[in-house]
Order: C-alpha cells, then structure tokens, then sequence
C-alpha cells in the first residue's frame, strides 16, 4: 500500500535532513508519495501562519508525519512561539502521547531506549504570570501529570521491555522532592508492573540517572520518565552514544487515531545552516522508524542496515553513500 507522508521540512538544517531521509526511502524502493508542508519562522514570517487547525486537520489525512526541525534563530521568533505553536500543538492535538528515542552504538554495547511521555507534565502549558512586568510580578509553570496519561505511557514502555531480549524497565523521575508528580508516576508504574512480573524493573533519580548515563549506560534496556526528563535526557542520550546527529524520534499515537510523526531529536541548527554540514543519520533512521510503525519492517530495517558506519562527509554525500548502498542490495537481490 502506498505511504501518504506530510513532510514538514521546517527550519535551518530541517529540510536538508528532511531531502536526505526522503532520498534513501526512494532508494530503498518503498511505496509511497509525499506532500509538503511549509510550517517554521520563514512560514510565519511570511504570512503569520503558525499552524492552524486547518492546517492541522490536513495533516490528519496523512500516515504519517515526517519532520525535520522547527525553530527560529535567536531573536528570530518570539521565545516558544513555533515550538508550542507547531510541535507542541501537533503531539497534543493528534495525541502523539509517546515519543519514542533508541540510542544504539554496538561497538560500546549501548542498546537502550526512551519512552518519554509527550503530552502533560511541565509541557502541558499551565501556569501564567500575575503582576507581569512589575516589581512583584509572580510566575507560575505547573506540572500536569494525570493518571491515564501516565499509565498509557507505562503501559506502552513495559509492552516495549516485554518483547526485548533483555526485559528491563527503569523508572526515572525526581519522587524525593517531585513527591506529587513523582508519588503518582510511582503508584502508577507499580500498579503496572504487577501485570509484567517477566519485566524485572529498577527506579532512578533523574539526576542519578545523568550520571549513569554517562559512566554505564549498557545497563538500561528500557527507560520510562516524565516529558521534561526525557527531553533532558534523551539529549544525553545522544551525546553518549555516537552524537546528536545520530539521535532519531517518533512522536506516537500507539491507539493509531491520528498519524504519529518522526523526528530527528535535534534541532534546527541555524549556527551551520547552508553549510551542507548537517548529519542526515538521525533524520534517516527516524524515516526507517516511520516505515516499521506503518508496518513496512523490511525497509526499515534495511534502512537502518544501510546507516550502520555510514560514512563521514557533507549532509548530501552522506545521504547520497546510504542510498547507494541501498540501490546496490536492490541490484543484487534481483
Ligand atoms: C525535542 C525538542 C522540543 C522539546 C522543543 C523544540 C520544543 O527539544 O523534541 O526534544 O522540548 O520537546
Ligand atoms: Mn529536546
């Protein structure tokens, strides 16, 4: 069957990887069309459309949601303004309540991933100002946490640990001092686990966790935590195993009422834009994720396959060597 991909090429280095990822699924030979959506500060600039719910019901007749990077250079846009108003909106709107981030580097054994619940906690928006921009002015950013949401991710994470070769799942949170948020994340997570008794689980303090992260990450399988842990975490996630421009995402809607979208974890990168510099890799594997969620595991895996010691140089040489290698299998298996 044929894929429908809204392609959000976005800002800065955003549709360089974006080109990249599209590249190599032709290459790969997957079946699919793809139509493209201008959304970002140039959009914004141009005629002030963020995104809007017209917009967005658009997207909701598509598969999937491919996305390269949203986020203007400094001073650009209003602080927030297109992350809240385009990615945020999206993971809200069409439920994406997963986001899913694999860290995978062989020759060091890591082989973990992140399930970060997308949809509530310190994202969810609520707080304000009082007094704004008096002496006495008074700011406020709550946490949403509710018990579905929490469970629907935990639920989607200890699933996740219980088809793995190494059925493991650490809680990570801050329950020492976050002990409303932390207390229900817990309870939940215990609840929970009583269903998975093959899933052996551990807890870890978030700032605990950084540390692991950095001196023994082959110990983690399977990590659940809260939306602004994960972001937190999932950057250094990256960092330790092979770099940020290796770092692919999917924003998941598991129910499947709505598409769910892919993403590279980095940003937008306006310092090096233009320059041809921009890593491709984490855009093409967060492809590879888009096709096994549409259920086309082939090609996401020989995707994923072709990106193994991909070679160093230019976004479009990169893209261009994993594609080769693709076209090249193709070749040969026929
Ligand atoms: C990410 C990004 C976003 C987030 C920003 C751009 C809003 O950092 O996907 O990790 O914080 O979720
Ligand atoms: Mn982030």
């Amino acid at each position: 069957m044929t894929h429908k991909i809204a392609v959000v090429g976005g800002d800065y280095i955003g549709p360089d990887v974006v080109a990249e990822g599209l590249k190599v699924m032709h290459a790969a030979g997957v079946d699919f069309v793809a139509e493209e959506f201008e959304l970002g500060a140039q959009r914004w600039k141009k005629d002030g459309e963020v995104l809007s719910d017209e917009t967005l019901d658009e997207l909701r007749g598509f598969d999937a949601i491919f996305l390269g990077a949203i986020g203007g250079a400094q001073g650009e846009v209003p602080s927030g303004l297109l992350e809240r108003g385009i990615l945020l909106k999206t993971r809200f709107d069409l439920d994406l309540y997963v986001n899913l981030r694999p860290f995978l580097l062989p020759e060091e054994n890591i082989d973990f991933l992140v399930v970060r619940e997308n949809t509530e906690g310190t994202y969810a928006g609520e707080g304000g100002f009082l007094r704004k921009g008096t002496p006495h002015e008074i700011a406020t950013q709550g946490s949403v946490n509710t018990r579905k949401g929490a469970e629907r991710c935990i639920r989607y994470a200890f699933d996740l640990a219980q088809g793995r070769e190494r059925k493991h799942l650490t809680l990570v949170h801050k329950t020492n001092v976050l002990t409303f948020a932390g207390d229900l994340w817990q309870r939940t997570f215990d609840h929970v686990a009583a269903e998975y008794p093959d899933v052996d689980t551990n807890y870890q303090h978030i700032d605990a966790a950084c540390i692991h992260f950095v001196t023994n990450p082959q110990q983690y399988s399977v990590i659940v935590t809260d939306n602004l842990f994960g972001d937190i975490l999932t950057d250094l996630g990256g960092a330790v195993a092979g770099g940020i421009g290796l770092a692919a995402s999917a924003n998941l809607n598991p129910d499947r009422t709505a598409p769910s979208m892919f993403e590279p974890v980095h940003g937008s990168a306006p310092d090096i834009a233009g320059q041809n510099k921009a890593n491709p890799v984490a855009a093409i594997l967060s492809a590879a994720m888009m096709l096994e969620f549409l259920g086309d595991n082939d090609a996401g895996a020989r995707i994923r396959a072709a990106c193994e010691d991909a070679p160093e140089g230019s976004t479009t040489e990169i893209g261009d060597a994993i594609a080769a290698r693709l076209s090249q299998n193709a070749n040969t298996e026929r």
